[in-house]
């Protein structure tokens, strides 16, 4: 319907022809309004939000607290979410200069070339994961293979390993709350210049053991 594009960033593309938008927007504001109004009914439920980095998590939580996780990782797909969401930052105030821009985007697991940072060392989480290492390995032999040269497209080997290092990161550092042997699972779409992770394959698998 849209002629927005994501193309890393957001973008505009072809016009259109005009579709009737403003009715179905509507109706899903409807149903959030009416899932809303039934809130209080669940009021007993407490709430705990924590700013922090999930890769950090084991820091915020008390050990053992946890029964279950529903997680909505960021997808790496050159997506940067400090820009998709910069309206909301500043606003809340947790940005306010350039400094709190690089600290948040260091907070962040790398999920695009453009927050690499020299430092970053996630990558080390996932040296002996063959699938990983091999997908990697496919997309640098892809890129020059292409004759791409960009200095984003030189890093999108290395966003990889370090996109998937970072998710070991906080899968590993999920407190010991999980029932014993549980595994959790990351699932992300992966496609970068042609390079899929083989279908319905498991890339990742964490095992958290109490
Ligand atoms: C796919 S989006 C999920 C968005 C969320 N479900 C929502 O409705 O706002 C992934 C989110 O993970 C956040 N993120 C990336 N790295 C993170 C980290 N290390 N710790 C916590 N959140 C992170 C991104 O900023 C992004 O907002």
């Amino acid at each position: 319907m849209s002629n927005l594009r994501f193309g890393p960033e957001i973008g505009v593309g072809k016009k259109k022809e005009s579709a009737p938008v403003v009715a179905p927007w509507l109706s899903r504001i409807q149903a959030i309004a009416e899932d809303l109004e039934h809130l209080p009914e669940v009021n007993g439920t407490k709430t705990l939000v924590h700013r922090g980095d999930a890769r950090d998590v084991i820091e915020l939580l008390e050990p053992n607290s946890i029964d279950a996780v529903f997680t909505s990782p960021p997808y790496p797909n050159e997506k940067d979410y400090t820009r998709t969401t910069r309206l909301e930052t500043v606003l809340l105030g947790f940005v306010k200069d350039k400094t709190d821009l690089r600290a948040l985007k260091k907070s962040l697991v790398k999920s695009n070339t453009r927050s690499v940072y020299k430092a970053g060392d996630d990558d080390s989480w996932i040296e002996n994961h063959a699938e990983i290492q091999r997908i990697a390995g496919e997309i640098e032999e892809r890129r020059i293979e292409l004759g791409k040269t960009s200095d984003f497209e030189r890093l999108y080997h290395r966003v990889t390993k370090l996109y998937f290092g970072g998710m070991a990161r906080h899968l590993a550092a999920l407190p010991e709350g999980l029932a014993a042997g549980s595994t959790t699972r990351l699932w992300a779409p992966w496609k970068i210049q042609g390079v899929f992770a083989e279908q319905g394959s498991t890339v990742m698998s964490v095992c958290v053991t109490p």
